[in-house]
């Protein structure tokens, strides 16, 4: 997933340059942004015209931008813009003007100013790739930071068949990926979230439920994947789409299949988080068949259900991070500061439903989130994905190295 990344492509002038069409397109559908960057001769292979039209962003190979005016292009915003300086494909020349710290062209001088990490991905003929010059300059580009994605072996535009052509795009863009997710702040973690309500059966059609949409645990999943954690999500019925990118999304129906599923996942997490509206209680006789109108019971008799929040605070290990939600109708400070306590979870999340636009369905929340240890945070009214942002930069804070 490369979404929101800031991509700057620098295109060289080989002919692998034909590729770096379908790379642009291929980052900007993993949800990359991309800006283009040529030397003038990758303009020969390719025209810019092109790149702009994919990239929805016109493309820079020259310093000026009106000879007349001498009005001008800057090179230091565009290494300031970007998350990475990926050039592909990056041609010998390009590679040595690299490690000598030339700037006749405008992508060079780019290189030279930008701050943001370099990739290159060499497109040459197989004798100038092995040819030593190339090897040291591959080498000392290394040796500074600049990642090098290697080249493919296959038929090469001389005709020879070697070692040489760019990488495939598809190639470079799971590169790109491995790249950004080996960096991400929650790389390596595991989450488990419960998300969205459960349905408790009175009979064969029948359930007790609630108002729960799973959009705050959804987008807590989204992310939470985004930082780059490995996300187990537990959801009840919910009319929502499955987030991209999670690693097990188990669907349940019940508290008891929701209480389950997540206790028999927790010892192996690092945090876990309970959106879940889940059912308190449940019919204590809920019948196989259909009740038939004469046939329902004057009262239903409930039965509590299992808290799996309250389990996951019990068996917590030092290690993991808890997070629970509350959902009040009063101001429940007071409420949800003992939940903290009772549950034994590091994070309770306050939403009330006193707060136009927070709580159930809506698609935005207003919280107070309490820390053990006695922190409390207000914020304001947010999207659903907004919220999620501000709890994973608290989880950030907390999690261990
Ligand atoms: O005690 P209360 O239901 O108000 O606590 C809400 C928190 O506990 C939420 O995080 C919810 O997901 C969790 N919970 C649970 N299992 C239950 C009831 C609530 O995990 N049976």
């Amino acid at each position: 997933m490369l979404k929101d990344k800031k991509i700057l492509l620098g295109i060289s002038g080989s002919i692998a340059a034909y590729k770096s069409a379908f790379l642009a397109r291929e980052l900007q559908r993993r949800g990359a942004e991309v800006k283009v960057v040529m030397t003038p001769s990758a303009t020969e292979f390719i025209t810019p015209l092109t790149l702009a039209t994919l990239t929805n962003h016109r493309v820079y190979s020259d310093f000026t931008e009106d000879k007349d005016t001498g009005e001008w292009t800057n090179h230091v915003e565009l290494g300031l813009w970007a998350d990475i300086f990926l050039i592909a494909p990056a041609t010998a020349q390009t590679l040595s003007a690299m490690v000598n710290g030339a700037g006749d062209n405008f992508l060079l001088a780019v290189h030279l100013s930008s701050r943001c990490p370099v990739m290159v991905a060499p497109a040459m003929d197989l004798d100038m790739f092995t040819h030593p010059a190339t090897q040291k300059n591959l080498k000392t580009l290394q040796d500074r930071g600049v990642d090098v994605i290697e080249p493919e072996s296959g038929s090469l535009a001389s005709g020879l068949d070697g070692k040489g052509r760019m990488a495939e795009p598809e190639n470079i863009a799971n590169h790109l990926e491995r790249w950004f997710n080996a960096r991400a702040p929650l790389h390596g973690k595991r989450v488990l979230i419960t998300a969205g309500p459960t349905h408790e059966p009175i009979d064969a059609v029948r359930f007790l439920g609630n108002r729960s949409s799973g959009k705050m645990g959804f987008a807590l999943a989204e992310a939470l994947i985004k930082a780059g954690a490995h996300v187990q999500l537990i959801s009840g019925p919910v009319q929502l789409s499955h987030p991209k990118g999670v690693d097990e999304l188990i669907q349940v129906e019940t508290a008891q299949e929701m209480y389950e599923a997540a206790i028999s996942r927790i010892e192996k997490v690092d945090i876990a988080i309970a959106t879940a509206a889940v059912a308190d209680a449940r019919p204590a006789n809920a019948s196989q068949k259909k009740l038939h109108k004469h046939e329902l019971p004057e009262a239903i008799q409930l039965e509590q259900t299992p808290d799996i929040l309250l389990s996951w605070g019990e068996r917590k290990s030092p290690h993991q991070i808890i997070v629970g939600f509350a959902l009040e109708t009063d101001d429940g400070l007071e409420s949800a500061k003992k939940k903290l306590s009772r549950k034994n979870a590091d994070i309770i999340v306050l939403n009330s439903t006193l707060d136009p636009g927070a709580g159930f369905g809506t698609d935005t929340n207003k919280v107070t989130i309490f820390e053990k240890g006695g922190k409390t945070h207000n914020f304001d009214l947010k999207s659903k994905s907004e919220v999620a942002q501000d709890i994973v930069n608290l989880l950030l804070n907390k999690v261990k190295p």
